[in-house]
């Protein structure tokens, strides 16, 4: 038996945002970002819609795509590092919004960048325990919870219209290094046991809390007490706070090492494999993982310009996209691979 991706679903928010946009209320530019990140343009959500919404239109569409009915299913696994609430999960939420069974255990997951790597190692063994033959994965996220939205960003979703105070901008700009970065969005698939060649082959993970310092948010901590105060969110402690070049590093050696390792384990030559989809979180880290893999570049595709880092929503945003442009065809080999805030990384193997 095999876990077969059967289904994808993207859930896209509709406010594009610009980075011409973002230079309206920070010291930002155009030219900063792109030539930094490779960004073009990122997606914010609705006010009031939650990383569990954006999560059930990628779950929909999945089913569809599958051609199951949310009867169906029986297990999910929901990867955010926004979710809803800080309790209960997104995995409930997402059983009610969709109808699903009760009888069916929802898993939420935490591991930010590689939620979708760890995702599809869950599933897996959920598939190969034999208790599950149907599993929803999603990775869902609303980063826009983290911008400080009482410093004028509402101008940016034409919400209001007025003009954002100097000050504003130069407290926007303390935060510009991250803010920049991220966009909302959802992605999803519906996982099967399947007999054949196709299906997951190979996984790796890992994980070094040595460097949970390097990606980590210091405020709405349960060590605070209270665990939020409004004195944080002045201070901008409810923002994540990154070490850029750290984590870049990280990045351009480690991504392609689990790359190596999960082929290796799956005996295949790297230059076999068809695609590698790499997480989206800097268009300068994916090609650090193409050169690295001496791949061309048509193999290492990215939408980076388009969406931003959706944290664990890249990989199946990705995927969905390669799949339903043609660049994924049967039987093809693919790699999938993930670095962030864990540290967590690792790689998936698997045959289209
Ligand atoms: O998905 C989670 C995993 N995350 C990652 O993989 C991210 C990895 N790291 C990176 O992608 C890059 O380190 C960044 C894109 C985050 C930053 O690039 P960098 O080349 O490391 O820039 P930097 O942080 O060293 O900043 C360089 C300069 C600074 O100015 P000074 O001190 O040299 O005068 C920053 O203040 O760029 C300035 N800067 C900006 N300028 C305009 C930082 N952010 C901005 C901005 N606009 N948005």
């Amino acid at each position: 038996m095999r876990s077969v991706i059967t289904g994808t679903g993207i859930g896209l928010p509709p406010h594009v945002i610009t980075n011409e946009a973002l230079g309206g209320i920070m010291d930002t530019s155009d030219q900063w970002i792109r030539t930094r990140s490779g960004i073009q343009e990122r997606r914010y959500a609705e006010p009031g819609q939650g990383s569990t919404d954006l999560g059930a239109i990628a779950a929909r569409a999945a089913m569809a795509d599958a051609g199951l009915a949310p009867g169906d299913l029986d297990a999910v696994v929901f990867a955010t590092m926004t979710p809803d609430h800080v309790l209960p999960g997104n995995g409930p939420l997402l059983q009610a919004a969709l109808g699903l069974r009760t009888d069916l255990p929802t898993f939420d997951l935490r591991q930010q960048c590689s939620g979708f790597l760890y995702g599809l190692e869950l599933a897996d063994l959920l598939i190969q325990s034999g208790r599950y033959r149907r599993v929803l994965l999603v990775g869902a996220e609303l980063h826009t919870g983290f911008m400080p939205w009482h410093l004028g960003w509402d101008t940016l979703i034409g919400r209001s219209t007025r003009e954002v105070t100097e000050a504003e901008k130069a407290e926007n700009t303390l935060s510009r290094d991250r803010t920049v970065l991220f966009g909302d969005g959802a992605g999803a698939v519906v996982i099967e046991a399947k007999e054949g060649e196709a299906g997951l082959l190979q996984t790796r993970l890992f994980t070094d809390g040595t460097g949970a310092g390097v990606l980590t948010m210091h405020g709405a901590s349960f060590k605070r007490r209270p665990f939020v105060t409004p004195e944080q969110i002045q201070a901008g402690e409810t923002i994540p706070v990154m070490s850029g070049k750290e984590v870049f590093r990280s990045a351009v050696s480690l991504m392609p090492q689990a790359v190596r390792e999960v082929c290796a384990l799956g005996k295949v030559p790297v230059e076999d494999l068809g695609l590698v989809l790499v997480h989206q979180a800097n268009l300068r880290i994916i090609e650090g993982v193409q050169k690295a893999l001496g791949l061309p570049p048509e193999k290492v595709p990215h939408n980076i310009e388009r969406y931003g880092n959706t944290t664990a929503a890249t990989l199946p945003i990705l995927f969905h996209e390669c799949l339903k442009d043609g660049r994924i065809r049967p039987g093809m080999l693919i790699a999938f691979t993930a670095l962030g805030s864990g540290l967590h990384w690792g790689a998936a193997l698997y045959r289209a």
